[in-house]
């Protein structure tokens, strides 16, 4: 493939899955980009927090950066079981994942909450990654492009640049469920966010925009493929080093 402009970034979402003994899945990923031809495109895992220093650790010098899946809105404080951003930072960990559609359904979290989490983010130097998406009610209704277009305008923070903040749009009705929006789909929505992001900041066209939901090495390369995708957010493909690989490969 051509080397694409922005470079994209392929993000793996751990969730709330992994022990100790994962970590040797990232010497499998390690070992697989190191042997096979490097992809072109930024790799990161994010994994559950109290794998973050183990993780950076065992990844060492290899080519994988490390983020985390949420952070708390303030820098420090009485949040009992609230992970910081600064903190985030301090393990060598260069990003972090916030307003996932499942942090939002499970912890009722809000755009507003999405936003301040994101600045919190930012005052650390982590890159957020934001999550926006419809439901399978809300697509049938025919309202995607509005509800995405309002989690963007309401997430997103001003000021931020295609440096410190990536966008995800992850149809929540494909997450884990194996269905995938059609490429046009994907694009429709995918361009729709780069207009918004294109009106708003003047490096607009640079913003990752990734994909998620249901990634695999089946599709990835259809998918990666879409105008306005550059990369993914994968959950459950990313467990396994060689499914991830696989998915990895779209890039080659
Ligand atoms: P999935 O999850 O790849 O398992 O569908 C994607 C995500 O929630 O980031």
């Amino acid at each position: 493939m051509q080397a694409q402009d922005p470079r994209p970034l392929v993000a793996g979402n751990w969730k709330m899955n992994g022990l100790l003994s994962s970590l040797e899945e990232v010497d499998k990923l390690a070992a697989g980009i190191a042997n096979g031809a490097r992809p072109a495109c930024d790799v990161m895992l994010c994994p559950p927090a109290p794998l973050l220093l183990a993780m950076r650790e065992r990844i060492g010098e290899a080519a994988i950066a490390v983020g985390a899946q949420d952070c708390h809105m303030q820098d420090s404080g009485a949040h009992t079981g609230d992970v910081s951003a600064a903190l985030i930072a301090d393990l060598g960990c260069t990003a972090v994942i916030v307003g996932h559609s499942e942090r939002r359904t499970d912890h009722g979290e809000t755009d507003a909450m999405v936003l301040a989490k994101a600045l919190s983010a930012h005052r650390a130097e982590l890159t957020a990654i934001v999550c926006v998406g419809e439901t399978e009610a809300e697509r049938d209704a025919g309202k995607a492009l509005e509800i995405v277009g309002h989690q963007v305008a309401s997430s997103v923070p001003d000021g931020v640049t295609a440096a410190n903040l990536v966008v995800a749009y992850e149809p929540v009705w494909a997450i884990g469920t194996g269905r995938t929006p059609t490429a046009e789909e994907i694009g429709e929505v995918h361009s729709f966010i780069r207009r918004q992001l294109m009106d708003r900041f003047s490096d607009g066209e640079q913003f990752r925009l990734l994909y998620g939901g249901s990634v695999k090495p089946a599709n990835a390369a259809e998918l990666m493929a879409v105008s306005n995708v550059d990369g993914a957010l994968v959950g459950g493909a990313s467990l396994k080093a060689e499914d991830f690989l696989g998915i990895l490969a779209a890039y080659r």
